[in-house]
């Protein structure tokens, strides 16, 4: 158990969906909170108290921009002094098919959900090494482990890329105190879903053994789960959380 009173979570790609309702749930539970994501002009006026303000820092912010990572740690680490749990969250995800995939796609999405999940955590890990304390959490997908459904070869790649990041971190960081587990969801309510028609998603649920979709919230339980002291020998997995989709 460490000394601090108030713990820190830095949680990207959090101005909306499921990285919002994480972010919301640190701070629901009295942690201090960075949002490091793009869209976060809207987060300041319509989800946040004025005292949870407090509890919070916003980095607006593109996380494929390497060079910005270690600043951004850098201002958190001067005015909290800590990080405690990083949770790499961010992601796009497209739907091209194979013969239209072109470089560009493929490196953007490669980038912003695998790259950011190893630079992101390369960055934490001397700061949490120092702790001997830490917890990264990376933000996978059904898709990465059962095959795209919806999604393209380059969202599918990189989310299977983001379960061996897992198990490398989890390797490299266990002498250390920090554990790196991947949480892998497949069909959570977004702001995207209410674009999707009612006949559509009819059917998308009838896929789901469990006869709905997830909600953020769910996911964001999963997540203060494995940012607990309690769950210090759960290491290297990947929690499923999918209304049944795949069972493994
Ligand atoms: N919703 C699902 O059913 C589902 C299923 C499997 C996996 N996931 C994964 O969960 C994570 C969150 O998904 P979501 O459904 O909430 O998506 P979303 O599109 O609602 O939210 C994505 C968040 O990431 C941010 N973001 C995107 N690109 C960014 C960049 N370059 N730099 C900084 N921030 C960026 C966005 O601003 C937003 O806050 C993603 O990694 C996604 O792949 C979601």
């Amino acid at each position: 158990m460490l000394g601090s009173a108030q713990r820190v979570a830095v949680v990207t790609g959090s101005s909306q969906g499921i990285g919002l309702a994480i972010a919301q749930s640190f701070v629901n539970n009295g942690w201090r909170v960075a949002f490091v994501s793009l869209g976060l002009e809207q987060i300041r006026s319509s989800f946040l108290t004025e005292v949870e303000l407090h509890q919070v820092l916003l980095y607006e912010m593109d996380v494929t921009e390497t060079d910005k990572i270690g600043p951004c740690l850098d201002d958190i680490i001067g005015q909290w002094g800590q990080v405690d749990v990083l949770v790499n969250n961010a992601g796009i995800r497209t739907v091209t098919s194979n013969s239209d995939m072109k470089i560009e796609e493929w490196n953007r999405v490669l980038s912003v959900n695998l790259g950011s999940t190893f630079f992101f955590s390369q960055a934490v890990a001397p700061i949490m090494k120092k702790r001997g304390w830490g917890r990264i959490i990376n933000m996978s997908s059904f898709a990465g482990q059962f095959g795209p459904v919806n999604s393209s070869a380059a969202y599918a790649a990189s989310k299977a890329g983001q379960l061996a990041l897992t198990k490398v971190f989890a390797r490299e960081l266990a002498p250390y105190g920090i554990t790196v587990n991947a949480i892998s969801p497949a069909s959570v309510r977004t702001p995207e879903m209410d674009t999707i028609a009612p006949a559509d998603m009819e059917k998308m649920v009838a896929t789901i053994p469990l006869g709905r979709v997830g909600e953020a919230e769910e996911v964001a339980a999963m997540v203060m789960y494995l940012a607990a002291d309690s769950t210090g020998f759960v290491t290297g997995a990947t929690l499923d959380i999918n209304g049944g989709r795949l069972m493994r």
